[in-house]
């Protein structure tokens, strides 16, 4: 359900790196924040400028379309130039970008390539400090801005076929926190916010992700939240309202992170571990079955 505007980003300038295509986050969060009035660069990584759609989004919003890949210094200096050159100072960005070869080669956490574990840090997680990093270089960050990042509960808990990327996100949070508390004498806030599964490219390429957001949606009170509620939460963080958060790592899941267990999901899986072969199709050990089976 689309929104109207409640102006929260009038007279606001910022970038938004990371939209590929309409069911990204950074995409819905584009949108959202140019129906609140926001001013705004669209960003990605040359690859994703041919095979996405990026292109058709700088012009649905008016802005301009900045290459950077966001693991590149270099990039990075020339992507702030270039949007303080077209926008002026800016209000806020989004590092909305995720990338893990290890999960899109489905190598178990275990097995992963290290060449591959580092461009994951690098990418998903060290590219924030690269990008506060950078922005700061080129003076291109007003005081009192707000930079927001997108973070999953992986970073907290352990969710197995998350690999590597949930040592990128613990990166990625603690980054937060570390130039939060840096940036506090300029006003400047920066949180991550930490969304449940939702269908995107990024997110569809982990293994099982279809049952992780079925579990999801049925542990969380509220349901899975979609890419365009987390775009609203979003808005919020980068409007002055929220002027005093910092340093936080927000989830935004329905209630997800809160919950232990519902007597529903506890019956079903009584149900279902009652039967051996249940147990040994969903890939227990031995070991595991015969800890709660006895008979
Ligand atoms: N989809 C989910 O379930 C979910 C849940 C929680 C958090 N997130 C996070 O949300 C963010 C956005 O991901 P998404 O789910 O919208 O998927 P997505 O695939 O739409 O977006 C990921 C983007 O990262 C970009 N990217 C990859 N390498 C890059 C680089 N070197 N430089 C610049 N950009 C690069 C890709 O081109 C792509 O546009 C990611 O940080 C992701 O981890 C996603």
């Amino acid at each position: 359900m689309s929104q109207p505007s409640y102006g929260l980003l009038k007279g606001k300038k910022g970038i938004i790196f990371g939209p590929l295509d309409e069911t990204s986050l950074g995409w819905q969060i584009a949108m959202a924040a140019h129906r609140e009035g926001a001013q705004l660069a669209i960003s990605n990584v040359a690859i994703a400028l041919r095979v996405g759609k990026p292109a058709e989004l700088a012009e649905k919003v008016g802005g301009p379309l900045i290459q950077c890949d966001v693991s590149n210094s270099t990039e990075i200096e020339a992507c702030f130039k270039e949007a303080k050159e077209k926008l002026g100072t800016l209000d806020f960005f989004v590092h909305s970008v995720g990338m893990s070869q290890n999960i899109r080669k489905s190598l178990k956490y275990d097995q992963a390539n290290y060449d591959w574990f580092l461009k994951t840090l690098d990418v998903s997680g060290l590219s924030l400090h690269r990008l506060i990093h950078g922005a700061l270089a080129e003076d291109a960050l007003a005081d009192g801005a707000s930079v927001v990042a997108l973070s999953y509960i992986a970073a907290e808990r352990t969710f197995t076929t998350y690999s590597d990327m949930a040592d990128a996100k613990a990166l990625l949070q603690s980054i937060t926190r570390s130039f939060g508390a840096r940036l506090g004498e300029k006003k400047i806030r920066v949180n991550t916010v930490s969304q449940s599964p939702t269908p995107t490219r990024a997110g569809t390429g982990i293994v099982d992700f279809d049952k992780i957001y079925e579990y999801a949606s049925l542990l969380a009170p509220l349901g899975n939240p979609t890419a365009e509620e987390c775009a609203d939460y979003v808005v919020t963080l980068l409007s002055d309202l929220t002027r005093k958060v910092t340093m936080q790592n927000l989830f935004h899941d329905g209630g997800y992170s809160a919950m232990g267990m519902t007597t529903e999901l506890l019956h079903l899986f009584h149900n279902a571990i009652e039967n051996k072969e249940n147990m040994r199709k969903a890939g227990f050990s031995e070991a595991l079955i015969e800890r709660v089976r006895k008979d």
